[in-house]
């Protein structure tokens, strides 16, 4: 393979990750994850659960660590060396989110502790500055919680309803019911962009077309996909965008929220503090410009500069070439799950990425999991967050693999011969 990674102007320090080997070897990869050389259990470790959270290259744990080591101070305050350091790696890397989701400008992007905060700015400053009593707010039956929950809360305070687009067995939006939905009433669509719980994308960009028809603006919730596909948010088209550092090779504790810098400036602000100022006196407070006006206090600087790491590391790696990757794997992991007696897997759209769901024929979820653990093999179990999927298919839980870049067939096999094991277990 040829393709080199984009250059991105004006990346340097943490953030400029560049691999010198340009082939995907997935072996060179795992190199740079510390963690995947640990046993579990007195076996190997098989990470299988990143859409939870994923591991992290040796390269963004050093960029925290140096930052603390050498760099720590607070930063757009100080004058002195160190605080200069600090807000040139902080505000780096915000440079770098940019480029890496093509905004349009920096200062769209509005740093927050991951994508749940995001959601919940967006519905508690947008959402009551323009959603009234009797307005609609749209979402779909995928959501993760964390794309339901602030929006009942505004609907609640604002007596305004929720709606739901329905999904198929497939687990796909049922276009025409979102078409029916879509109305006068609508003040807002928050869907995401990959369910975490089935694995389907959704046709945002068709999506965002179709609301803006209607003058609706869209929220795109990409916690699951910035890490699997490539994401263009003006090639989207949506106006705000919203992930979380630690499912894309970054710390937790921070995220982003990207906003269209007209949408933005209209919101009030969503906390009061430091930074988020222009001028204080008791009679009136005037806010700073974007994206100061959002960010009250002292911010995750560390994160900030290892999610700038960590999103270099991808773009060095390459996003085409970690999709492929990952499809590869998905498409082979479905295959040989799917010659497993009594397994059904849950999630069957045409167009997946990263997560593979199934449920096995009187077997607990929790009892699955357990038992791969056992063996190395770390999954996840349960309702994922997203409980209106798991009333849709009518079942408490599923079990969840779900694919990273340094995943391999490998693990595949390891996941498939542990779940063997499950039913032998069980027989
Ligand atoms: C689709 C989706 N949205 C939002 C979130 C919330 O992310 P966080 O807990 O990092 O804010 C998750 C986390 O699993 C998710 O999968």
């Amino acid at each position: 393979m040829t393709s080199v990674p984009k250059r991105w102007p004006g990346l340097s320090g943490p953030q400029e990750v560049v691999r010198r080997d340009r082939s995907f070897d997935v072996e060179a990869l795992r190199a740079d994850f510390p963690i995947l050389r640990r046993q579990i259990h007195g076996k190997p470790l098989v990470y299988l659960d990143n859409a939870a959270t994923a591991q992290k290259p040796q390269a963004v744990i050093d960029s925290v660590s140096r930052y603390y080591e050498q760099d720590n101070a607070n930063v757009h305050r100080g004058v002195h060396y160190l605080s200069e350091r600090a807000t040139e790696e902080y505000e780096g890397a915000r440079k770098t989110i940019q480029y890496f989701l093509n905004a349009a400008d920096a200062s769209e992007i509005i740093f927050v502790r991951g994508a749940t905060e995001g959601i919940n700015l967006v519905a508690q400053t947008y959402g009551r500055a323009n959603v009234g009593r009797g307005d609609e707010v749209l979402i779909s039956a995928m959501e993760h919680h964390s794309n339901i929950v602030p929006w009942q809360m505004l609907c609640e305070v604002k007596g305004a309803k929720l709606r739901v687009i329905p999904i198929n067995d497939s687990g796909e939006l049922i276009w025409e019911e979102f078409e029916k939905l879509l109305g006068s009433r609508t003040k807002m669509v928050a869907v995401t962009h990959v369910s975490n719980a089935l694995g389907t994308v959704n046709p945002v960009r068709r999506i965002v077309e179709q609301a803006h028809r209607a003058n609706v603006p869209v929220l795109v919730d990409g916690a699951q996909s910035v890490p699997h596909i490539e994401v263009d948010v003006q090639a989207l088209d949506c106006d705000f965008f919203v992930f979380s550092g630690h499912k894309i090779y970054g710390p937790t504790g921070i995220g982003v929220l990207y906003g269209k810098s007209a949408l933005l400036d209209a919101m009030p602000p969503y906390q009061g503090g430091g930074d988020m100022i222009s001028s204080v006196t008791f009679e009136k407070t005037t806010y700073n410009k974007l994206p100061y006006k959002f960010e009250a206090g002292t911010p995750h600087i560390a994160g900030g500069i290892g999610l700038g790491c960590a999103i270099g590391y991808l773009n060095g790696v390459g996003i085409e070439r970690v999709e492929r990757h990952e499809h590869d794997l998905l498409a082979y992991a479905t295959r040989a799950v799917g010659e497993i007696p009594g397994l059904l897997v849950i999630g069957t759209a045409a167009e997946k990425a990263g997560v593979l769901s199934f449920v096995m024929e009187e077997i607990h979820p929790h009892d699955i999991g357990t038992i791969l653990d056992q063996q190395g093999i770390a999954i996840r179990t349960g309702h994922h967050c997203a409980q209106p999927v798991m009333q849709r298919f009518g079942i408490p839980a599923t079990a969840r693999a779900s694919f990273a870049l340094y995943n391999t067939r490998e693990e595949v096999d390891a996941l498939v011969s542990g779940l063997k094991k499950v039913r032998e277990v069980f027989a």
